[in-house]
């Protein structure tokens, strides 16, 4: 539930310098500058979640053809573990469902136990592996893939 002063806005482009640095303390592996600025004039939805001017956490969703993709999803780091991860999913399988998608996909690194939790909480399920996709601290790690049927997760409200 989004308490009444939280809100979801699409990100601003004057938004991605700072969203770039709380990201970077928010996770291991952030995205940078660019790859922002290629999905904001990409048209993709970036969706903010604010309070009081202040970003809590965002998630970059593409939707085409049928079938929407997680492609980014973080809280900053101060604000993990209190429900708000949970709130951006719904979020996010509400925007998915919005395009008329029926199927939600994302990759979700091997080793990321909390959000694999958090995907399955919610009904994703996982359907392949990709071996070494994510550059690690060490060599490289693979990915999960997870998918979301989301007229099976209409049916059941
Ligand atoms: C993954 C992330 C988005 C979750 O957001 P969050 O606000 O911390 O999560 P929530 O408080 O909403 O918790 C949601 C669920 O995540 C799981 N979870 C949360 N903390 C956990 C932990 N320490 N260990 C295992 N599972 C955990 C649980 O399933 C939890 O549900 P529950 O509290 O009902 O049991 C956040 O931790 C994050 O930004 N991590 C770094 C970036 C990242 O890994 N992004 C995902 C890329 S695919």
């Amino acid at each position: 539930m989004m308490c009444s002063d939280t809100v979801l806005r699409q990100l601003l482009p004057e938004q991605v310098a700072a969203v770039v640095i709380q990201e970077g303390i928010a996770t291991q592996y952030p995205w940078t500058a660019g790859m922002y600025k290629d999905c904001l004039e990409a048209g993709y939805w970036v969706g903010a979640l604010i309070e009081r001017d202040t970003i809590l956490g965002l998630a970059v969703v593409t939707s085409a053809v049928g079938e929407a993709h997680l492609l980014n999803m973080w809280v900053d780091l101060h604000r993990q573990g209190r429900g708000l991860g949970r709130t951006l999913l719904r979020a996010v399988i509400a925007h998915a469902e919005d395009t008329e998608a029926s199927s939600l996909f994302l990759e979700v690194r091997l080793g990321n136990g909390r959000a694999r939790n958090l995907y399955e909480s919610v009904g994703f399920r996982e359907i392949g592996l990709r071996k070494d996709y994510y550059p690690g601290v060490v060599g490289r790690e693979d990915a999960v893939c997870m998918a979301l049927n989301l007229k099976q997760a209409m049916r059941q409200g």
